[in-house]
């Protein structure tokens, strides 16, 4: 579904990815693992057109995608929830959800439907529905702006590190909500430094470290790699 070849991008005069390659196949959930600073944020920001690649070639569902604009990939299917909450404060959780789904025709048309669906998951959401979203704690605004990429009905979610600054039973219920929207179909990029957590949702990972691919491999050849077990894992 989505293939990244040979990226790579520099801020000004600064490369941070280097000659990257990784691909995630239909009904994949693909985790990209690595420290602060590694360049998780930088590719997702190359893969929506947010940073412009240096060289290299992005595609998606086969279509070349790295020399579109940001909302035309959007629209393509690809939603990114971002590290930094992007949320209307001053509006209420449901008027954030339905924003979600304002400018994507086909989501516009279900979009009651969906708003259900993220009930579901998120029964807190419903439950406060007609609260300023900027009243919310951070773990609840955390879920909205999941809940709102989701109500754009989107073929990839790209997270960019949902656990991050959560507490801890906090962080437990969020990779149970991504294994449930896992088990509903839907294809995920998941950048996490949370590698423990990580392994618990992805069907498959690349390790980032310094702008490169540093190991690929299966959930069994990650967690029993030696590098691996050190850096992120602690044992
Ligand atoms: N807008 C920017 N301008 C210049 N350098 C940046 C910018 N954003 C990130 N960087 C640098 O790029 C590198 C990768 O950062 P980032 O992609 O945010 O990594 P990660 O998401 O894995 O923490 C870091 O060295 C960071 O300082
Ligand atoms: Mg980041």
């Amino acid at each position: 579904m989505l293939e990244v070849k040979n990226l790579d991008v520099a801020y000004g005069r600064i490369q941070v990815i280097w000659n990257l390659s990784l691909n995630i196949g239909n009904n994949e959930v693909v985790g990209v693992f690595g420290p602060n600073g590694a360049g998780k944020s930088t590719l997702i920001n190359a893969i929506v057109g947010v940073v412009k690649a240096k060289s290299g070639e992005i595609t998606f569902d086969g279509v070349p995608i790295h020399n579109q604009e940001t909302h035309t990939i959007a629209r393509g299917g690809i939603v990114v929830v971002p590290q930094n909450r992007e949320l209307f404060p001053a509006m209420t959780v449901k008027e954030n959800l339905r924003l979600g789904a304002a400018y994507i025709p086909h989501a516009r048309a279900k979009m009651d439907e969906t708003i259900e669906y993220v009930y579901s998951l998120f029964p807190i959401l419903k439950e406060r529905e007609k609260q300023l979203a900027g009243t919310m704690s951070g773990g609840q605004q955390r879920m909205l702006v999941i809940g709102r990429a989701l109500m754009s009905r989107p073929k990839m979610l790209i997270l960019d590190e949902p656990s991050l600054g959560l507490q801890p039973s906090l962080v437990t219920e969020m990779f149970q909500i991504l294994n449930r929207i896992k088990q509903d179909d839907m294809v995920i990029l998941l950048a996490e430094q949370n590698v423990r957590q990580g392994l618990k949702v992805i069907d498959r990972g690349y390790v980032m470290e310094n702008g490169r691919i540093a190991m690929e491999g299966s959930i069994e050849e990650l967690s029993e790699d030696e590098h691996i077990r050190r850096a992120y894992l602690g044992v």
